[in-house]
């Protein structure tokens, strides 16, 4: 079983032996048998920012999905490998932007004549080619920590933003954080011509969002925070902005994942709180907090983990940690150098931004 004691200790063991030369970082939606070996927990934001953070270490293992690890990578030295413990924790919203789609987009909006008005702006569930494609057209990418300021500086450079993937964070922002209209943003499918859009509706547009989203996120629904403020009087309801934006609109709160664990630690005892993020998580801080008498519960009634997160599980961490142990390089996400040149461009803006 995956809290075997004899696992747990042959991940102790394994990590002790790697000593300095391994750096492990757990993303908040990572399970607790993985995350008790975690070297540092965080958002996107903060992994990426971190993952450079032990340029000693030789291996980073990244407990998270595809996407970051590749993120981590282009952080990184070049000296430093990044392994993820199974390959197949991709993130099915970055998988709704390909580069093909992306390229045909950008075809499409030079056809429109509006290219050069346009700032891409992507979402760091992209996957690095997203990313190099965002770096080449002068943009840059942004987390749920930090979309508003993406934004804000996007705007600062052209007239419109095309955001990829997720159009509910893209929405979200535009709509609650800076106060555009629904009417500011279209929506563009991938799978029409043209996107599904006339060069008029394009022309209009301020917001052109990519028609991506978290199956994860998209489970909540207007009604379950109805039901949940019924049930429990006084619940505050706080929710990552993957969400829908009908139920980010009836929310009190919404942040990143970084942002809900802090608004936890500064909530009052004996306050309530009703939780619109992924199950792993919202399961740890209900422990976390429940001897300090804050009520915390799942926003919807039926079970909702990130199925590609939880593939990082304790086996394929004993099994990683094992192999690194014994010199064997494992599961090692490379991205290449011309990709990693025009994403590295993107990333190092989202660092930097004010
Ligand atoms: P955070 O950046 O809020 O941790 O969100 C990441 C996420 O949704 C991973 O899918
Ligand atoms: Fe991707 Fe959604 Fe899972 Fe996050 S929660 S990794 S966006 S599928």
């Amino acid at each position: 079983s995956p809290s075997d004691p004899d696992l747990v200790e042959r991940a102790r063991a394994a990590k002790e032996k790697l000593g300095d030369k391994v750096f492990v970082l757990g993303h908040h939606y990572q399970r607790d048998e993985v995350i008790q070996f975690a070297d540092v927990t965080g958002d996107s934001f903060k992994l990426a920012r971190d993952a450079a953070a032990k340029p000693e270490a030789e291996y980073i293992v990244f407990c998270g999905v595809h996407f970051m690890a590749e993120s981590a990578d282009i952080l990184t030295g070049d000296d430093q490998k990044v392994v993820l413990p199974d390959l197949a924790a991709g993130c099915s919203m970055a998988d709704m932007a390909t580069a093909e789609q992306v390229a045909e987009c950008w075809d499409v909006l030079t056809e429109a004549g509006i290219a050069e008005q346009v700032v891409p702006v992507s979402y760091m569930n992209s996957s690095a080619d997203i990313k190099a494609f965002t770096g080449k057209h002068g943009g840059t990418i942004c987390t749920s920590s930090n979309a508003e300021r993406a934004l804000n500086w996007a705007f600062e450079q052209g007239e419109k933003v095309l955001f990829l993937p997720d159009q509910h964070l893209g929405r979200n922002t535009a709509v609650r954080d800076m106060g555009m209209s629904l009417d500011d943003c279209v929506l563009y499918n991938p799978h029409k011509p043209n996107g599904g859009l006339t060069v008029e509706e394009l022309r209009a547009a301020k917001m052109i969002l990519w028609r991506g989203h978290c199956s994860v996120h998209g489970r909540f629904s207007l009604d379950s925070v109805n039901d949940v403020r019924e049930r429990i009087p006084g619940v505050n309801v706080l929710v990552h902005p993957e969400c829908r934006h009908e139920v980010v609109a009836a929310a009190d709160y919404v942040g990143s994942t970084e942002y809900i664990i802090n608004t936890l630690e500064a909530a009052p005892a004996g306050s309530k709180w009703a939780i619109g993020t992924e199950l792993n998580l919202v399961r740890r801080l209900a422990n976390r907090f429940a001897d300090q008498g804050k009520e915390i519960v799942f926003l919807d009634k039926t079970v909702c983990f990130c199925s590609t997160m939880n593939r990082i599980d304790l086996p394929h961490l004993v099994w990683t940690l094992e192999s690194l142990a014994e010199g064997n390089l494992v599961n090692q996400i490379q991205v290449d150098k011309e990709t990693e040149s025009f994403a590295k461009l993107a990333l190092e803006r989202m660092l930097a931004l004010p």
